[in-house]
């Protein structure tokens, strides 16, 4: 059953730090079946500015998370999952937006990522952000042995994909 629904004013994203590794490898747990370790997100996190990673916390609970890592000028998003009981509230969209914006900022004009080809839902999410596949990296995947779609954004620097970001930003409602 969902979650009663964090309205997105209440969903705040921050810079992931160590804190927030048990309530990550919770979610990390229940949506992967190949999860990182702790010790996988800490030798992320310790690369400083070589990377992002942002959690999404709904009323202080951590509901999900996302990285991104740089081999400029190319950015590489690494992984983004929201809490199952979340999903489908517009969290995924906030998470890779931040990271699409923070790619950007940091000098990145292409953005990639490898993605399961039966994960509809997280390909729908990236094609709504202007990725498109570019080939198959056959049995990348195990648990089960699966092919991995491999995406491209290009051009993220320019003022095409700045309008779909500006489109795709969540609203804000006045209060
Ligand atoms: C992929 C994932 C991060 C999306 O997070 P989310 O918060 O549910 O996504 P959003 O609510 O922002 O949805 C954004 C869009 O993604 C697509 N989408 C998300 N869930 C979907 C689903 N169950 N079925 C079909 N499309 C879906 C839709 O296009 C959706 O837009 P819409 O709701 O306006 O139709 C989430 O499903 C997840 O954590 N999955 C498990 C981990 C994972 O597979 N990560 C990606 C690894 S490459």
């Amino acid at each position: 059953m969902a979650a009663e629904p964090a309205s997105l004013v209440d969903v705040v994203l921050l810079p992931m730090q160590r804190r927030h590794l048990r309530a990550a490898l919770r979610i990390e747990n229940q949506v992967y079946p190949r999860p990182w370790t702790t010790g996988l997100f800490q030798s992320e996190l310790a690369l400083g500015d070589r990377r992002t990673y942002l959690v999404a916390k709904a009323s202080s609970k951590l509901v999900g998370y996302g990285g991104a890592l740089y081999v400029l000028p190319d950015a590489h998003i690494t992984t983004i999952a929201v809490e199952p009981s979340f999903q489908r509230q517009g969290i995924g969209v906030l998470l890779l937006h931040a990271l699409c914006r923070a790619a950007v900022d940091k000098g990145a004009t292409a953005l990639t990522l490898e993605v399961r080809t039966s994960n509809e839902p997280a390909l729908r999410l990236y094609r709504r952000f202007g990725f498109a596949p570019a080939g198959v990296r056959e049995g990348y995947y195990t648990d089960p042995v699966e092919d991995a779609v491999i995406m491209w954004a290009h051009d993220v620097d320019g003022a095409a994909f700045a309008a779909r970001l500006d489109e795709l930003a969540p609203r804000q409602e006045a209060s």
